[in-house]
């Protein structure tokens, strides 16, 4: 049983979410590590899946990879380092000044592992966008993938839903689990889950875009 997917069940297919749309969505993605989810929705884009945009990429840790992914598909990247800041709301405050600047119209946290504030949330209410890889609300926090190797569950997952103040809770938008095998790692268990972040996150998107605009 190979990834092993529950996302069809709930949502319609990426291009029947899509072919409605107008106007490109102006996305931003905020990241702190690798970027394989903005890279998942710069593939949907470039496929003509998702009708939207990526006008910009925020990340907080100069080490991440993020940035270079951005560079490779020709997206502007912005650092906004968080140490630079004595207060989350500050923080949160110079990323909503360059999301307002940009015109942005949904804000993506593709692994983005910060706690955000009322100041962010408050700007772009239920206009911001989650991903966690853990069937919430089980596992929320951080390290959600040894939490459920620890917990020996079966089957775990990921989550896409729209983000509140309370950490990885939120309506949830879609769904998809993934089987867990004897012989997982923390590496080889989030391996399989990304495989369906990278799919759900960019239909979570389009669905978004289609019913809540
Ligand atoms: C993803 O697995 C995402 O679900 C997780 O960080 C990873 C980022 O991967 N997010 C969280 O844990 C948020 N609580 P990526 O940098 O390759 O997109």
């Amino acid at each position: 049983m190979n990834n092993v997917s529950n996302s069809r069940l709930i949502s319609p297919p990426l291009s029947e979410l899509t072919k409605k749309s107008g106007k490109p969505l102006k996305l931003a993605v905020l990241a702190s590590g690798q970027g394989s989810n903005f890279e998942a929705i710069a593939q949907s884009i470039d496929s003509g899946q998702l009708n939207a945009q990526v006008a910009i990429v925020i990340y907080n840790n100069p080490e991440a990879q993020v940035s270079e992914r951005a560079q490779n598909w020709q997206v502007p990247s912005l650092l906004i380092n968080h140490r630079d800041f004595s207060r989350r709301e500050d923080f949160d405050q110079a990323i909503v000044e360059s999301l307002q600047r940009a015109e942005i119209d949904w804000v993506i946290m593709a692994g983005w592992m910060r706690i955000v504030t009322t100041v962010l949330l408050n700007a772009f209410t239920d206009r911001i966008i989650n991903i966690h890889p853990s069937l919430l609300p089980s596992f929320p926090g951080i390290r959600a993938v040894e939490q459920a190797l620890a917990a020996g569950v079966k089957i775990t997952g990921c989550t896409v839903h729209l983000a509140t103040l309370a950490v990885d809770s939120g309506p949830i938008l879609i769904q998809a689990a993934v089987p867990v095998f004897p012989e997982d790692t923390p590496a080889t268990l989030h391996a399989r889950i990304q495989i369906q972040e990278h799919l759900i996150l960019p239909q979570a998107i389009a669905f978004c875009s289609e019913n809540l605009l």
